[in-house]
């Protein structure tokens, strides 16, 4: 694909978004963020990313909601042009043992992050297929393959997403679409920094063979190659970036 392309990353305003906003602008992508209706920072946002040198464009959209998503869609075609880039990275944690999980915390946090996927996915695949070229890439966690204490609700919504990345994957492997998943460990985000301290450092750190966080950086580096052109072989994948701290 030589044109300029059109990339759009959903929660782009939050921690591993940012930095995967502005590592694809540096590829040369013209950059949408997504936000949740609720976010009233999107302006201050857009305005502090400009005096970085950064002009991206926001839209507000609800990711759990289907009517939100595909409304959204439809004005950013209008708008900018058709998406050849999606990141499927919004999500949110309700951390809870299951002891204590409710419905409201399970169903939240399933909408968020895997329907979220299919409503977002859904909008933009078909028009992939008839381009011929189209990247997908579905932020996941290393808590989606191991597990994670208090995270049976996050933990089996981002294992989902895998799930989904696979099927979707074979079905659209002959058409220039590529669809791969990313499983970042813990990463020194707001999501991250709001465990416990003492958890953190008790627990969750000295499992990482590394012993420190993962930059957002990284991540970001790893989403830019998975959209490129040289990872044209690469679908299906789930690639690892987390320090050591779970191997597959
Ligand atoms: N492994 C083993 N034991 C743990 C544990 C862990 N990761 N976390 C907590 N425990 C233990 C505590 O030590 C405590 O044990 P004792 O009763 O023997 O003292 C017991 O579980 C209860 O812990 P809390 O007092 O913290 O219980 P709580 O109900 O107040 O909170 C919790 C439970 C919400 C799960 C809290 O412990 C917590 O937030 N844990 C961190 C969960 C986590 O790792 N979330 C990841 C968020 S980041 C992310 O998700 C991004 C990503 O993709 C990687």
């Amino acid at each position: 694909m030589t044109d300029k392309r059109i990339a759009m990353v959903t929660g782009g305003m939050g921690g591993l978004g940012e930095a995967i906003c502005m590592k694809l602008a540096a590829m040369g992508d013209t950059v949408i963020s997504t936000y949740s209706p609720t976010n009233m920072k999107s302006e201050q946002w857009l305005a502090g990313m400009k005096t970085q040198g950064f002009s991206f464009y926001a839209y507000a959209c609800d990711v759990t909601d289907w009517k939100s998503c595909e409304a959204c869609v439809e004005h950013i075609t209008k708008e900018i042009g058709p998406i050849d880039v999606l990141v499927n990275n919004a999500g949110i944690t309700r951390d809870m043992t299951f002891k204590k999980m409710d419905c409201v915390n399970w169903n939240v946090v399933m909408s968020s992050n895997l329907t979220s996927v299919f409503n977002m996915t859904k909008q933009v695949c078909d028009g992939m297929i008839e381009r011929g070229w189209g990247r997908i890439i579905n932020i996941s966690s290393v808590n989606g393959q191991k597990g994670a204490f208090g995270q049976t609700n996050y933990s089996a919504a981002k294992a989902g997403m895998h799930g989904f990345t696979k099927a979707l994957s074979l079905e659209v492997a002959r058409k220039g679409v590529t669809v791969n998943t990313i499983s970042p460990g813990y990463i020194g985000t707001k999501m991250v920094m709001a465990i416990p301290r003492e958890v953190l450092d008790s627990k969750i750190i000295p499992q990482i063979p590394m012993g420190r966080l993962g930059k957002p950086e990284e991540v970001a580096g790893l989403v830019a190659y998975l959209a490129s052109e040289e990872a044209a072989f690469v679908t299906g994948a789930n690639i690892a970036i987390n320090g050591g701290q779970h191997m597959q």
